[in-house]
């Protein structure tokens, strides 16, 4: 069923003091992305939130395409102003933080896939696209975009239906996505926060990340890794020992796993 996103419950279960608090809501985007980037462009403040009912050009990370239909998920992009040093914790806080809010409204056990994404036994729920503006040498300002299954018809999906989930599709029911937006929102500034203070938050990401321990294969650019995902560094790194022995250490990449 398509349920409009109401405002009010949204805004009655906001417990944040930035993130969320200026909050832009459009029937249609091509892309919340962009609107974000217009916002930071002019001034906005940390924790600006756009989300859009539908998108008609979702983009993924790897310059996929995000299935982004009316009336069922969450699309958001958030505007944070973080330091050139926690500009890489965001690639753990947020998909922890999207982990953590659907385990509060849903109850579901979520996991992480490195670098970020969120699922559900094997099945993604959730992404997250970060892009960063650098000017002047520093970093200017980052958009964090996150896009949540919450009551997607997965049957409807085609060839993602092996690989994508939703929440209503593990729940066996519909979820309210105001609910949802609120607890990811306050979980993520907890979160941010604590980084911010210095607070090893990785240690929460790594103890979620589905990744470790298994065979893997890890494409990045033109190259392509395999081995066993061994370790999680601090700054989001992934560690993989080859078969030769030897260690590699990964910034970012995409994962598919090896028997
Ligand atoms: C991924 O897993 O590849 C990242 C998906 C990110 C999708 C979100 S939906 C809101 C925001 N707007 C976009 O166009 N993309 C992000």
């Amino acid at each position: 069923m398509r349920h409009e996103f109401s405002l009010e419950p949204f805004q009655a279960r906001l417990t944040t003091s930035y993130m969320g608090r200026r909050f832009l809501f459009y029937p249609s985007l091509p892309s919340t992305q962009d609107a974000a980037r217009q916002e930071a462009e002019s001034g906005a403040p940390e924790g600006t939130t756009v989300l859009a009912d539908q998108q008609t050009a979702g983009r993924g990370r790897l310059g996929r395409q995000w299935v982004s239909p009316a009336g069922a998920n969450l699309y958001f992009s958030t505007v944070l102003r973080p330091d050139t040093e926690h500009l890489r914790s965001l690639v753990m806080i947020w998909p922890l933080a999207v982990a953590m809010g659907v385990e509060d409204v849903a109850g579901l056990a979520a996991r992480l896939k490195w670098p970020n994404d969120v699922l559900v036994g094997p099945r993604k729920l959730a992404g997250v696209l970060i892009e960063s503006s650098f000017r002047g040498g520093g970093l200017d300002y980052a958009i964090a975009g996150i896009g949540i299954n919450v009551n997607l018809d997965v049957s409807l999906l085609g060839e993602l239906r092996d690989t994508a989930t939703s929440v209503s599709a593990e729940l066996g029911r519909e979820a309210p996505r105001e609910e949802v937006l609120a607890a990811v929102l306050g979980r993520f500034e907890e979160l941010y926060e604590a980084a911010r203070r210095g607070e090893p938050v990785h240690l929460d990401w790594k103890a979620r990340l589905d990744t470790l321990g298994r065979q893997v294969r890890v494409s990045f650019g033109d190259k392509v890794e395999e081995g066993l995902a061994e370790d999680a560094e601090p700054d989001g790194a992934l560690v993989l020992r080859r078969p030769d022995g030897s260690r590699v250490r990964i910034e970012a990449g995409d994962v598919t796993l090896r028997g």
